[in-house]
């Protein structure tokens, strides 16, 4: 890589941020647990929905004592939509952490936050760069996508080597403002490089260094080698309803969606007389068995397929593997995963 264009990187790069940058909850006050939270919440969802996520969830949990504490079903509802709720339980964890180790703050070192549970090399460095100003870069998708074009590079940005290389590459260049150029790569990354479709390239503070905006390869670049292929899973998913309420139950400990409530489903797409079948087997006396609805829903590295019955009973025979519960108490109270949320009407 040519080290030298990315020292031409910060002047321009800070001029632009400093007029553009966004107005963001956890702009306004970046103190370490705000930009912990959020840059949490980042990593799977974009800006815009992120926003009322965080407002929700630091006037239910504004600060490191509270979620250190917080009931394990609040916290899933607090985090219902976001996905990849893991996250949510190291956020936790590391509240624990925090609490027990760090009197109930933060640390203020690159190294300690990394050995929290939920926080690696990005997260520390966007929390310690951020809220700590400590000299470290931050290289998420989008500042990959912004220094290899800048670079005009074509080496895989799904290689951890060439992250890691990026990451010295921009360390040996950071500015006194850290905190700002860290958030500006990304904010360009987000609002003007962006990942799908054209880039806004007239409007770019860095065009006038950018390789691949020179040679017209902004879209051939960055070179992302897909890794293993998604597995597709079939599912059939009950949504059974008994007066007003729908059944639900506990996910396994391990697994897809660990630990989370479901609708009640098996693998494999079944026959409306397996369907039947297994109802029974659940001591379920089916009033109804109306249509299908379809869905799809991508993971990581599973894609779902559902098809999905709607039973009405009259009568469940001392079913004790389902919770019942009402709309209003699925809405309030519990955490179903968007996959689940798709099939309810
Ligand atoms: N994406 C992830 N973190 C961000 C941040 N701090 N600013 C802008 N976009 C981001």
């Amino acid at each position: 890589m040519n080290q030298n264009s990315l020292n031409q990187i910060p002047q321009p790069l800070l001029a632009w941020y400093y007029q553009n940058a966004r107005t963001l909850p956890w702009r306004d006050n970046p103190m370490p647990y705000y930009v912990w939270i959020s840059e949490i919440m980042l990593q799977q969802t974009r800006v815009e929905a992120v926003k009322p996520y965080f407002q929700r969830f630091i006037e239910s949990l504004p600060d490191i004592q509270s979620l250190a504490t917080v009931d394990d079903e609040k916290l899933m509802k607090l985090w219902e939509g976001l996905g990849y709720y893991n996250r949510a339980r190291n956020l936790k964890k590391a509240a624990q952490i925090v609490m027990e180790q760090y009197n109930g703050e933060l640390p203020a070192d690159y190294e300690e936050l990394c050995s929290l549970p939920g926080i690696g090399p990005y997260t520390a460095g966007a929390v310690a760069s951020i809220a700590f100003h400590i000299s470290v870069p931050a290289v998420d998708g989008n500042v990959l996508r912004v220094i290899s074009r800048v670079l005009g590079s074509k080496q895989n940005i799904s290689d951890l080597k060439v992250k890691r290389e990026m990451e010295q590459q921009l360390l040996a260049v950071l500015p006194d403002d850290v905190s700002s150029f860290n958030q500006a790569l990304m904010e360009l990354g987000a609002v003007i490089c962006i990942p799908n479709g054209a880039p806004k390239c007239a409007e770019c503070p860095l065009n006038h260094i950018c390789i691949a905006h020179k040679k017209g390869i902004e879209l051939e670049i960055p070179v992302k080698l897909k890794k293993k292929a998604s597995k597709v899973e079939s599912l059939t998913v009950f949504i059974v309803k008994y007066q007003d309420k729908i059944a639900i139950q506990k996910r396994t400990q391990k697994g897809v969606l660990n630990d989370m409530w479901q609708l009640p489903n098996c693998s494999e797409i079944l026959s409306t007389k397996q369907v039947e079948q297994q109802i029974k087997e659940w001591g379920i006396v089916p009033l109804s068995i109306r249509s299908k609805t379809k869905a799809k829903h991508i993971f990581t590295h599973i894609e779902w397929h559902m098809t999905a019955y709607f039973i009405e009973t009259y009568q469940v025979d001392n079913n004790t593997q389902f919770e019942w519960v009402s709309v209003e108490e699925l809405e309030n109270e519990y955490a179903l995963p968007t996959a689940f949320k798709k099939l309810l009407p």
